[in-house]
């Protein structure tokens, strides 16, 4: 009797158990094993058009990308680390990966032979010492001195040693270079917008690109310290998607299918508050120009820029209180309906019903077993 074990359960219930075992399998929410901790999930770019950056160095290949560096830890002029891929003469997103060839950060590079000007209205050459770094000085192109920054998607120490494990932190980040060594010398971006520096301000909140931050803008700001990073948080105060703003006018003659965003006094309104900015930005002359890179999806309803519900002045205590006022963009807020508690409400339904399958198996399960107890008894 004690012998075999599978001997104490009845012919029927043994034929069962596949069928509960399934039903178990279903339940377990295997899309939780994606590689989402590690990776972002977009990395996407836009400008006319949207552009995916590929993968993995694989991939980037096969897209006609070439690779730039043969040795991880370059030390030639431009210092990043990791292997700098490039699509043609396209400098504006030059993609990085990591020792095993999967994406690690992105370069761009802009040309140093460009004016603008500073807080007197005086032109001068750009880029200007007082943003140097994040910019820094890269190859010459051309015979034109190219300007490099560079922003890593995890820990800059894993790009070129992926078991580095003490004293950093794991899985996908966004790390800003700041000088020739980027495993000591970066920017680490804060994941959620609540621990952002007070220096970085917020701007207006765009459809699709969530909530902007400026480091330090202010109307006092001088026009050659205008900062090349950018931020962008969605409604959870995640980070969301980053991008590079520089003063200047540059030449476009490449054939890369990306554009640089362009604007003049005229369209700031669209990502700026106009009333914080500096009066120098408002020279008829003067230009931004840049891209903006996405981390997570553009359609996620979480990068939608909801209109704010004000808070009501008996105010319960489940509502979080708005601290940010979203109504200062160039367009009116787009009217949702409220996508974050949706989305919420369809996950505790789907959650609802893998516990609904859970609790049934284990009560045929059960019923079987007592079942088969009182017959042996019988
Ligand atoms: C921020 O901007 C002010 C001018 O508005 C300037 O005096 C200050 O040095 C800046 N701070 C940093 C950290 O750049
Ligand atoms: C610079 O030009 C802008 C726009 O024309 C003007 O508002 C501002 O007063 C000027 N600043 C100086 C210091 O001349
Ligand atoms: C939000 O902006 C609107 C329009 O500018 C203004 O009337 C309102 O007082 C602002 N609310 C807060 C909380 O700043």
């Amino acid at each position: 009797m004690y012998g075999n074990p599978t001997c104490l359960f009845p012919r029927h219930l043994m034929d069962l158990m596949p069928i509960l075992w399934f039903f178990v399998l279903l339940s377990v929410d295997v899309t939780k094993q994606d590689r989402s901790d590690d990776m972002w999930d977009a990395l996407t770019l836009r400008y006319r058009q949207w552009v995916k950056l590929p993968r993995t160095s694989h991939e980037a290949e096969r897209q006609g990308y070439t690779r730039q560096n043969d040795i991880c830890k370059t030390n030639s002029v431009s210092k990043y680390h990791g292997f700098l891929y490039k699509q043609q003469d396209d400098t504006k997103a030059l993609p990085i990966y990591d020792l095993n060839g999967w994406i690690a950060g992105i370069q761009a590079m802009i040309p140093g032979n460009m004016n603008g000007f500073n807080s007197m209205n005086e032109s001068i050459p750009l880029p200007h010492i007082d943003v140097m770094p994040p910019i820094m000085i890269g190859d010459i192109v051309d015979g034109i001195q190219m300007y490099t920054v560079t922003a890593y998607f995890k820990h800059p120490k894993l790009i070129c040693n992926p078991i580095a494990r003490i004293g950093i932190t794991l899985g996908k980040g966004l790390y800003i270079q700041m000088g020739p060594d980027p495993v000591t010398m970066y920017q680490q971006i804060a994941m959620h917008a609540k621990d952002l520096s007070p220096i970085w301000k917020p701007g207006s909140c765009i459809p699709s690109m969530g909530l902007h931050y400026f480091r330090n803008l202010s109307k006092d700001l001088p026009c050659e310290k205008i900062y090349p990073v950018f931020l962008m948080y969605d409604t959870e105060g995640k980070l969301g998607a980053f991008g590079w703003s520089f003063q200047g006018k540059p030449m476009d003659v490449s054939s890369s299918k990306i554009s640089w965003f362009r604007m003049t006094p005229q369209t700031y309104a669209f990502t700026f508050d106009t009333r914080v900015l500096p009066t120098c930005m408002f020279h008829e002359e003067f230009r931004i120009f840049g891209i903006h890179i996405w981390l997570q999806p553009h359609d996620s309803p979480k990068m939608t820029c909801p209109l704010v519900i004000q808070e009501p002045p008996t105010g319960s205590p489940v509502h979080k209180p708005s601290t940010i006022n979203y109504t200062n963009g160039p367009k009116d807020p787009v009217i949702t309906s409220r996508p974050v508690d949706d989305t919420n409400a369809a996950q505790s339904v789907s959650r609802l019903s893998s516990s609904m399958i859970l609790i049934s198996v284990a009560t045929v399960t059960l019923l079987q077993f007592v079942t088969f107890q009182a017959n042996l008894l019988s």
